[in-house]
């Protein structure tokens, strides 16, 4: 056994067990599930492929595994967007809503599998009528409105792979993205909506175009209804093409291995990586998490993802796991405050949500915002929450808990990647005892440890989180890059697969996320998790939200500085930091006290809600800032940048 890599020292030690009432009616009430994969994974695995998925053809090899390629339920056949739409209509469920939509100037629309297996099925044909055909790549640009999840799956439906480029994203950034996907169409929209302002979309695709040499076509959707270019012969109104369409389309027998589709991420280098997705194993992972992490029961939960479509939470648990499932969700566009701060809670009591899925960093900036706008709506339908992003703090999930939970919901944390395609670690809720902070164990199938530098395993305490066996949704590398994915993925450890992050295993196997490797600190030789000093200051009742980073020192190698947004009416002041620190010392020991506090009213974000640490650092150590385009306030760094200069440093 190796030695704790990590040093963990924050102890959270209050737990949850499902209740009474809740294991009753759950999916899943015992560790029968975990048993039945640990004993044979590959065929616990085969067999939710075949309960879960409907196959054109059976597949005849489960797994053939080349380390670090994998290749999943090989020889059998399947179309996704049959699986998500055509086989519900043909069982008779064709009335059922898939999703209730609500744009943010508050128009709405419920849109039946019977609507969207049509919608689908009329794009589907425009989109061969454009030229596109199976194998093409197309590149989707569209805010937070029904023509996404369709443009999607009419893809899937020809077998042509998606590259959805988040709406917030810069020009330069989807015209990269672009060219590394040689896509032909690009989907977008005149424009969205979003705090009461439209968003160009079409301008900025316009401008991303220029210097691409593969896009035949521009489909532009009527949303934002604002004067737009348009170049004619390559741009073409999507409602104009949609009247013409056949609503028949034939969905293509596709591979379980097919491409479907790529989503580009950031990594240590600046050029993001297409991180691959193939077709038969994506889909069994995504229905599989979905029903079983969140107890999906679909003839009566009314389930909701806050997610953006963009990010790969809104590919698996808005678009392919619940449409799989037979689910009913709401999706919105916009953002959670407009046009007022309790603009979740309304619409979760409008549509009587039962599952919400939703990130730290909203939970927080509801934590800020206060119990007044939950408390104005009925949320108690609610039944599961859930959490996804990053690690979330016990004071944020314990507040989750009580006051959008109402201290009756499990609140399920769930960990994975962009790269894994679905959840990995996570709580069952009629199974787990939760402890706030902590994803818990690996779900049924996975194999998930914890390593020290070395390489080897570690039972107890802190160090590199590792997979140790292939999975059905895992990326199968990135596009037209096979050495990258196995220098980023596959070197650091023989044999493991390494996800980046930092993790602790307490003394009941738990696991415990301590957030990007690069997010570790180093104070004196003992390393310290950004996470866990953001826990211990977010514990204190005054903090709403804690960003700490480590920044060079010469005395002690890093040092802590911790950015601190007060809650509501609290003033910042010396002795608050010193109080603070005082805090943490206490929570984690004298050497994670931060030796820098900065009070700010902000903390700079990605439009996705990660708190953009390496800004943060940047600030810390006095450097130049770089790129800050994806900030979702850039004044919020001047704002930070002036602090940071007028804190006197603590000894
Ligand atoms: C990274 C992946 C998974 C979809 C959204 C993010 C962090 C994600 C958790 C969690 C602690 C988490 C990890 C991971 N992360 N979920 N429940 N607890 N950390 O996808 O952009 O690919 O980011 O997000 O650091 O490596 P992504």
């Amino acid at each position: 056994m190796g030695e704790a890599t990590i040093e963990a020292y924050y102890l959270e030690d209050r737990t949850f067990p499902p209740s009474d009432e809740f294991r009753r009616n759950a999916l899943v009430s015992d560790d029968a599930l975990h048993k039945e994969a640990e004993a044979d994974w590959e065929g616990f695995w085969a067999g939710q492929a075949r309960e879960l998925v409907t196959w054109f053809k059976d597949f005849d090899t489960v797994l053939e595994w080349d380390l670090p390629f994998a290749k999943w339920f090989i020889g059998g056949t399947l179309n996704v967007s049959y699986n998500c739409l055509d086989r519900h209509v043909e069982a008779g469920r064709g009335d059922k809503v898939a999703y209730h939509w609500e744009g943010e100037p508050g128009d709405t629309r419920t849109i039946t599998y019977a609507d969207l297996l049509d919608e689908v099925s009329r794009f589907a044909n425009v989109l061969k009528s454009l030229g596109v055909q199976k194998g093409d790549r197309v590149a989707i640009y569209l805010p937070m409105i029904p023509e996404l999840p369709v443009a999607m799956l009419a893809c899937a439906r020809i077998g042509a792979p998606h590259s959805v480029v988040f709406g917030g994203f810069s020009a330069d950034a989807l015209r990269g993205r672009i060219i590394d996907a040689e896509a032909k169409v690009l989907i977008t929209a005149d424009g969205g909506w979003r705090r009461g302002s439209a968003v160009p979309l079409k301008v900025s695709a316009d401008e991303a175009l220029e210097g691409t040499s593969t896009i035949e076509h521009v489909v532009v959707v009527r949303r934002t209804e604002e004067d737009v270019p348009f170049t004619e012969g390559r741009d073409r109104w999507y409602d104009e093409l949609m009247r013409d369409a056949d609503g028949d389309c034939p969905p293509e027998h596709m591979d379980a291995e097919d491409l479907l589709y790529l989503l580009y991420t950031s990594g240590t280098t600046a050029k993001p990586k297409g991180i691959m997705h193939t077709t038969g194993g994506y889909l069994t992972h995504a229905a599989f998490t979905h029903k079983y992490v969140f107890d999906l029961h679909p003839d009566t939960d009314v389930y909701w993802c806050g997610a953006d479509i963009g990010w790969v939470t809104g590919h698996s648990y808005i678009v392919y796991g619940p449409l799989a499932n037979g689910a009913t969700s709401v999706i919105y566009e916009g953002s959670p405050d407009t046009p007022g701060k309790d603009r979740l809670w309304a619409i979760a009591e409008k549509y009587g949500v039962t599952i919400l899925y939703t990130a730290p960093t909203a939970i927080r900036t509801f934590m800020k915002w206060g119990t007044e706008f939950p408390e104005s709506h009925d949320l108690s339908k609610l039944r599961v929450l859930g959490s996804v992003g990053e690690p979330i703090n016990p004071e944020a999930w314990v507040w989750y808990w009580q006051h959008i939970g109402g201290a009756r919901c499990p609140v399920v944390d769930t960990w994975w990647q962009t790269e894994t395609g679905g959840i990995m670690i996570s709580p069952l809720p009629g199974v787990t005892t939760l402890k706030p902070g902590s994803a818990t164990f690996p779900l049924p199938g996975i194999g998930a440890e914890v390593v020290d530098e070395q390489g080897n395993k570690i039972e107890r305490g802190g160090g590199y989180l590792t997979l140790t066996r292939p999975w059905p949704g895992m990326l199968r590398g990135i596009y037209g890059d096979p050495e990258r994915y196995k220098q980023t993925y596959w070197s650091r450890f023989e044999g493991r697969y390494f996800a980046g992050d930092g993790c602790k295993i307490d003394d009941d196997g738990y696991f415990w996320l301590l957030g990007r490797i690069d997010d570790v600190m180093n104070i004196s030789g003992h390393r310290v998790s950004t996470t866990e000093v953001e826990s211990a200051l977010v514990d204190d009742q005054n903090v709403a939200e804690a960003a700490v980073v480590g920044a060079k020192d010469e005395t002690t190698g890093q040092a802590i500085i911790a950015y601190v947004t007060l809650r509501g009416s609290v003033e910042p002041s010396d002795d608050r930091g010193e109080q603070l620190r005082e805090h943490v010392a206490k929570k984690i020991g004298k050497f994670g006290r931060p030796k820098t506090i900065i009070f700010t009213d902000d903390l700079p974000k990605t439009r996705s809600g990660k708190i953009m640490r390496r800004l943060l650092k940047d600030v810390a150590e006095g450097r130049d800032l770089g790129d800050t385009t994806t900030l979702a306030d850039p004044a919020v760094v001047d704002e930070i940048k002036k602090r940071a200069q007028q804190s006197p440093q603590e000894d």
